[in-house]
Order: structure tokens, then C-alpha cells, then sequence
């Protein structure tokens, strides 16, 4: 199965569908991650957050796949806004990553409510990361679209993506549509809405007339409307089934049903950018 890579509004491209290592315990990250590759993920999506830098960095030493064949993304602590502590941590995501460069970072979280509500100092202190190739690209996180245009009007700098909640059940759209507005990529977290939607009628009827499960048609749902996912999980066979997804579509009518799922904020798993603060 080949994995399409887009192309991001830097020239960079990346693959669009990955693996991600959110609540994968640093003890099992290495395993897990190694199972990943062997299944043919490339892109690995972690964060300074989830403790498992490490493991995702000992996993790719140990692969032998070259560093030009990975794609790899970690994201800024939310302790970490101050643009001293933006260089160090990201010197000591490189040390446990075990790598010389990655290929995107990004600010977790916007933390509106932290730091005098500066997160533009913090993203001027993530754009020169990418002055000596040490951080390919640089991006945002959880960045609802006032944020998003305050960064752009302030600096000038476009981040490449914009990684935020969306699945059927939180559709997110004005989130999507200013960041392809600004022409920025969508990466799509919780694609699967963490298991919790892949019993909804919508979802299994169309898996089951496909003869696709129900993962796959939510994980296909955002590959048609141009999204970047990086499903998780700790089961080989659950990985083979997220990464088969390139040889079937969804019709236009299968697209638009599996959209009117959305349950507005009431979908949110996660929580909301706008008032979340936790340092
Ligand atoms: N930027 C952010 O703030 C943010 C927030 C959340 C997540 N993320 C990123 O997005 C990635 C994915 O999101 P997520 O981990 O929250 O949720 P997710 O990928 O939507 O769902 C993962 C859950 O679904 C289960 N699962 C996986 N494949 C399945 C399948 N084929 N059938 C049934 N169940 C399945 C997993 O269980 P098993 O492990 O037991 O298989 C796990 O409980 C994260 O790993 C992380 O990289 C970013």
C-alpha cells in the first residue's frame, strides 16, 4: 500500500496518513513503534507531553529505515513557551529522538490564558528552528482561527499545519476552513474519535455495503477531504486495518453522510483550546 504525500505550503511534503504515540506508555513506545514500521507506517507523530520521545527515537535507530524515508513530528510542552525554554527542549527533543533534525514541530497548545496570552513570541522563537534545517517545518497545534491570524499578522510566518480535534462526531469546520484559508494542511487528531464513534450506524452501514470495517471508512472519510491522520494504536492487526485505506474511495453522498454525524462542541473529546491552560 502506497501512502500520498501532500505537499505543505514550504515545499515539504508529507505522507498523509501516520502513526501516533498519544497514551502509548513510554515503556511499550519502542515495541509499539517498531510494530508501526514493520506494518510500513513512516510518519510518526509524538510530543514532548506524551514522555515517549525516547522510545520513538530508539524504535527508528533500531529500524535501519533511512532518515529521508521517515517523517517524524513532536510538539512543544506546554511548559516550554518561553523562547529560551522553545531551544532547549527542542535540543533535548533531537538528543531523545535521536535524530539531527525533525521534520515538524509544533506549538501543542495556544494556552490563550498563559503567558500574558504571547503565544506569537513563542511562535517566533519556533520559526527560527528552521534557519539551520534542525526543524524542517514548524507548525501549530490546537490554534482556533483567531489565534491562527493573529501568528500570521504578527510575523508573517505561515505555519505549515495546523493540528487540531476532528472526526465525525467534531467536525471542527471553521478551525478547517481558516487554515485552508491562510493555505495551511489540516492534521486531523483522534481520527477515529479515540473508538468512540465506530459503532454509529452512519459509520457501519457504509462499512459493512463497502465490506471495509468501520476505522477504515472514518480514517478514508478524512483522506477524501484532504486531512493528515495518524491513528494510534497498540494492536498490530488494528494497525494493518488503519494503514489499508489507499484502495477503496467514499462516494461524495458517503462523504457528506458520515459529515453530518458532527455533534458541534458537544463531539469534543478533547478540550477546548480557547479556555485550556494546563501547564
Ligand atoms: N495535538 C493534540 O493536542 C493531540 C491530541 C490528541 C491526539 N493527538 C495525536 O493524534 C493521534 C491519534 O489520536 P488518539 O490517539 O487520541 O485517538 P484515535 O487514533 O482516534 O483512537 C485511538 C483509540 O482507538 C483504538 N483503535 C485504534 N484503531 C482501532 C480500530 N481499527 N478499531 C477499533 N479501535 C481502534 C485504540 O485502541 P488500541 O490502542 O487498544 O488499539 C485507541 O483506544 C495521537 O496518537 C496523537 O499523535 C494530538
Amino acid at each position: 500500500m502506497t501512502v500520498p504525500s501532500l505537499t505543505l505550503n514550504d515545499d515539504h511534503s508529507i505522507p498523509q496518513l501516520g502513526f501516533g504515540v498519544f497514551q502509548v506508555p513510554p515503556d511499550e513506545t519502542s515495541a509499539t513503534v517498531t510494530t508501526a514500521l514493520e506494518v510500513g507506517y513512516r510518519h510518526i507523530d509524538t510530543a514532548q507531553m506524551y514522555g515517549n520521545e525516547k522510545g520513538v527515537g530508539d524504535a527508528l535507530a533500531s529500524s535501519g529505515i533511512a532518515r529521508d524515508e521517515l517523517y517524524v513530528t513532536t510538539k512543544l510542552n506546554n511548559a516550554n513557551h518561553a523562547a529560551d525554554d522553545v531551544r532547549r527542549s527542542f535540543d533535548e527533543s533531537l538528543r531523545d529522538l535521536q535524530l539531527d533534525h525533525v521534520d515538524l514541530f509544533l506549538i501543542h497548545w495556544p494556552l490563550p490564558t498563559q503567558y500574558d496570552g504571547d503565544f506569537v513570541s513563542t511562535w517566533k522563537a519556533m520559526a527560527e528552528l528552521t534557519a539551520d534545517g534542525r526543524a524542517k517545518s514548524v507548525g501549530v497545534s490546537n490554534f482556533e482561527p483567531d489565534h491562527l491570524a493573529r501568528i500570521i499578522d504578527e510575523t508573517g510566518v505561515l505555519p505549515a499545519v495546523n493540528q487540531i480535534e476532528v472526526h465525525p462526531g467534531f467536525n471542527n469546520e471553521a478551525a478547517r476552513a481558516a487554515n485552508a484559508e491562510h493555505g495551511l494542511l489540516t492534521e486531523a487528531w483522534s481520527p477515529i474519535g479515540q473508538g468512540q464513534i465506530l459503532d454509529d450506524p452512519t459509520i457501519v452501514e457504509i462499512a459493512q455495503r463497502l465490506g471495509r470495517t468501520p476505522a477504515q471508512v472514518a480514517l478514508r472519510w478524512h483522506v477524501e477531504r484532504g486531512d493528515i491522520v495518524f491513528p494510534k494504536s497498540m494492536r498490530r492487526e488494528r494497525m494493518q486495518e488503519n494503514f489499508a485505506i489507499f484502495d477503496f474511495e467514499l462516494s461524495p453522498d458517503d462523504v457528506l453522510a458520515i459529515s453530518g454525524m458532527d455533534r458541534g462542541d458537544a463531539g469534543r473529546l478533547g478540550p477546548d483550546p480557547k479556555t485550556f491552560d494546563r501547564i
